[in-house]
């Protein structure tokens, strides 16, 4: 079996790992891919904003089947025009991935549904937020519509604040990403992500996971991409498991009434509130770099899930997880979230490697032809390391971590240490 993965982060190199080790031993390429898949599967470049050369090429390579990463192919209709070839595609289709590239589709596809969210407003216009801010007050949450990497929320603590946030992006700050507006009540409790895999009609969660948002420990600083993560998550209670697991369902049978098919991951951005599980966001993929801690600890053959969700058939899939825990620290470059420089070496990633229950992920990484390893990006690489206790994990992720060295390399040292306080390790 020949298989496409479009991405070249972390979450990608993680998904191409777990591919690779199935026993099916697939032929994997990858693209851009990065200096991890390089090791793994055949790096290729397609150009992913284009889903007809993306198609053509399937076809001419003989690809039976395409795992799509990233959420910007999902939104510009990749998996359209792969299954309208007939090609099996894991990722949902424009209208499923609309879920994650309008923040107003899924805040008033949840309205329609009772699914529990914030209350929020759609605004288009800087005279609308006024008056909406007036009448909600602060701490309250600006969020532009469209993707916007990670980057169009703003958590204000006064209405001036939000509107000076609401009219940036009205003004065209984040592009057309930002033409419409959510406002939406600020949710307290702790945040936790939930992904599941669906087929549109089954419903398997996986286990729940925490990212690390903030550049530095203790939370400080500015948002990233994600510093760190660990799964599953000892504070969230059996109660509370379920009742996110209900919601993902209820959001699959919305769509599925709404006549959107929907297959591929479901990843629900949780807050859990005193009122229970409200969503903050969904995700239309793996998010990353979650996916960096779930699949280590998958036991289930991924090609196999992979497979069946993309055709239809994901009731014969059961899950089965290992006992263990995991912890995974982004290393990244200097700078980042801010700017940086690349193109230093890397070293020793193979003495990490061999440290039990650790696996080190490329994410912003690249393999220059005469064999050095160099960073190319501000998340270079995902160090994860499984372990029974959440104390063994952060102790071996840590020490592989030392093992590591670029020039300029940072990263937090409190990844994990939430979960081993609310597991009782502490
Ligand atoms: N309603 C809310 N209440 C409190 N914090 C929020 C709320 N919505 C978002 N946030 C914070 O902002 C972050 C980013 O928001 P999110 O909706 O996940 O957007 P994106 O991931 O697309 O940037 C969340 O991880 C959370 O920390
Ligand atoms: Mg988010």
């Amino acid at each position: 079996m020949r298989i496409l993965v479009l991405g070249g982060g972390g979450r990608e190199h993680a998904i191409v790992t777990s591919l690779v080790a199935s026993e099916h031993a697939p032929e994997v390429f990858c693209s851009p891919g990065n200096g991890g898949t390089a090791a793994l599967a055949t790096n290729v470049s397609i150009t992913d904003a284009d889903p007809a050369y993306i198609a053509e090429w399937v076809e001419v390579n003989k690809i039976d089947l395409v795992v799509i990463g990233p959420e910007a192919p999902l939104v510009v209709g990749t998996a359209d025009m792969l299954a309208f070839d007939g090609v099996p595609v894991f990722g949902p289709k424009a209208a499923g991935a609309h879920i994650e590239g309008s923040k107003a589709f899924a805040k008033d596809l949840m309205e329609r549904h009772a699914i529990p969210t914030g209350g929020y407003r759609v605004i288009y216009s800087e005279d609308e937020a006024a008056a909406y801010l007036s009448e909600a007050g602060a701490p309250i949450v600006v969020k532009a519509d469209g993707l916007a990497a990670g980057k169009g929320v703003t958590v204000a603590t006064s209405t001036e604040e939000a509107l000076n946030a609401a009219r940036a992006a009205l003004d065209g700050y984040f592009g057309p990403a930002g033409e419409t507006v959510v406002i939406e009540e600020f949710l307290e409790g702790p945040e936790c992500s939930l992904l599941a895999f669906t087929d549109g009609e089954t419903v398997l969660p996986m286990l729940a996971a925490q990212d690390h948002k903030r550049a530095f420990d203790g939370d400080e600083g500015p948002n990233t991409g994600g510093m760190g993560v660990y799964a599953p998550v000892p504070v969230v209670d059996k109660a509370q498991m379920a009742q996110m697991v209900a919601i993902l369902e209820k959001t699959v049978a919305a769509l599925h009434s709404e006549n959107i098919p929907y297959s591929g991951v479901l990843y629900g951005g949780f807050i859990l509130t005193a009122d229970g599980p409200k969503v903050l966001e969904y995700n239309a993929r793996f998010g990353d770099p979650e996916t960096q801690v779930l699949l280590p600890l998958l036991k289930t053959d991924l090609l196999d899930v992979v497979l069946a969700t993309a055709q239809g058939r994901l009731h014969e899939i059961e899950l089965e997880w290992r006992e263990d825990v995991a912890v995974s620290v982004v290393l990244a470059s200097d700078g980042y979230p801010g700017s940086y420089t690349t193109g230093k070496v890397i070293t020793g990633i193979e003495e990490a490697s061999k440290i039990d229950g650790v696996t080190v992920y490329h994410a912003g990484t690249q393999l220059r032809p005469d064999g050095t390893l160099v960073t190319s990006g501000g998340r270079v690489l995902n160090v994860t390391a499984i372990a029974p206790t959440f104390a063994e994990a952060r102790e071996r992720a840590y020490r592989a971590v030392e093992c590591v060295s670029f020039e300029g390399m940072q990263y937090r040292t409190d990844i994990g240490l939430r979960a081993l306080m609310a597991a009782g390790e502490g």
